[in-house]
């Protein structure tokens, strides 16, 4: 049995477990409702593929395009940063398309990082942020996130507690899996307290238009100075419902960028172009699509949520992203996140993804997805109630 060290350090994938016993019971004949996956439902805005379509019919996008994202596509990017943050960027040295988010933040960390650097990531997280880096050679320190705490401070004691001193921090707001959001004063303390320290920020803000109830989410780009410290990343799959497309960005200080750049150079030719294109159409075209999508979300939340708060089960309710990040009911708590979502699939018929899976300060906690439509959700929320007032 050959074995490989990297491979080796990937942990069997929690989500697979829960996917499995998903799969057994379809096939036995279970209707069975999935709020596991963040896997947006609806299809893309009309005016997004027709362009694709077009673009598609030309030859000359049929050729290899470039790793880093073609000129108009940078532009739109940084064009995107102005209307909604009011933020100047540089298309050329200070914008990189990526293939989906996913795709540029594992190739930033093979890209940035040597064996043995130290890296801050979030826990619980969204599992690329950690294993990127895991992937990439680098050591992890864990800090813990989660209702009631201040991440801030857990990055300060993270630092202090940590030798040799972190490289890199990753932060993610609002985030997957909490949904936890922040306001701009967090990212002024921080590209102050990244500079004092020597920190590299890396931002990921894949949710930033999903939010609700009024709340903006601000980019850290916004802080003055942000760049000498800071990159973030974006991606069209949540805003535009293009999660298959592979279409994301970064953004942020040219160093990072030029590295992220070179690295995709000797890598990847750039997604297809007629991709590109109508990504192009999605960030530079009428924004009213993003408006009924944001909406479709807070009305499934508030179906959701207001179905769990009757039955007792008083999850806290998300300002952003598209989960529920619910405390597992005391009477259930101890047998841990994974047995929960397993025997919610089985006696409720609804799968949910445990929050084990996103890491160690996740267990208390499973992540409801606001992906089935209002009548699903509620047909959800009765297999959630037969679940759970059956008994521990
Ligand atoms: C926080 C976060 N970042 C990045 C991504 C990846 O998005 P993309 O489709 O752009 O790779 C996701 C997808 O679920 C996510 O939740």
């Amino acid at each position: 049995m050959r074995e490989f060290e990297k491979i080796k350090r990937l942990p069997p994938y929690v989500f697979a477990v829960v996917n499995q016993l998903k799969m057994e019971l379809r096939h036995a004949g279970e209707d069975i409702i999935d709020l596991g996956m963040g896997n947006p439902d609806q299809p893309t805005p009309q005016h997004i593929v027709d362009k694709l379509c077009e673009a598609a019919q030309d030859g000359r996008n049929h050729r290899y395009s470039m790793s880093k994202g073609i000129p108009g596509l940078r532009k739109a990017i940084c064009g995107w940063y102005k209307t909604k943050f009011d933020v100047d960027l540089d298309p050329e040295t200070e914008a990189i398309a990526t293939i989906g988010s996913k795709e540029g933040l594992a190739h930033l960390a093979v890209a940035i990082t040597s064996p043995g650097d130290l890296i801050l990531t979030p826990n619980p997280a969204y599992p690329i942020h950690p294993y990127g880096f895991i992937i990439a050679g680098a050591d992890i320190r864990h800090v813990p996130m989660g209702p009631g705490r201040d991440y801030f401070e857990d990055v300060q004691k993270a630092v202090k507690d940590s030798w040799p001193r972190p490289k890199i921090l990753v932060v993610n707001f609002p985030s997957n899996p909490t949904a936890q959001v922040v306001d701009l004063d967090f990212y002024v303390k921080l590209v102050d307290f990244a500079r004092e320290n020597d920190l590299i920020v890396i931002s990921d803000i894949a949710y930033a238009e999903i939010t609700f109830d009024g709340y903006q989410c601000p980019s850290i780009m916004q802080v003055p100075g942000a760049k000498d410290v800071a990159v973030e990343f974006y991606s069209l799959s949540k805003t535009y419902n293009m999660p298959g497309w592979r279409m994301g960005f970064m953004v942020g200080n040219k160093e990072i960028v030029g590295a992220l750049a070179k690295i995709k150079s000797y890598l990847d030719y750039g997604t297809f172009q007629p991709l590109q294109i109508a990504a192009c159409a999605a960030l530079n075209g009428p924004q009213d699509c993003v408006a009924e999508i944001r909406a479709m979300y807070q009305s499934r939340r508030d179906v959701l949520i207001n179905g769990m708060h009757q039955m007792g089960w008083m999850a806290e309710k998300p300002k952003a992203s598209m989960f529920v990040w619910a405390e597992i009911p005391d009477e259930f708590k101890a047998m841990g996140s994974l047995e929960f979502s397993k025997r919610m699939l089985k006696e409720g018929g609804v799968a949910v993804s445990p929050g084990i899976g996103f890491g160690d300060y996740g267990d208390n906690y499973v992540r409801i997805a606001l992906i089935e439509n209002e009548h699903r959700t509620r047909q959800a929320l009765r297999g959630m109630r037969q679940f759970l007032h059956a008994g521990g």
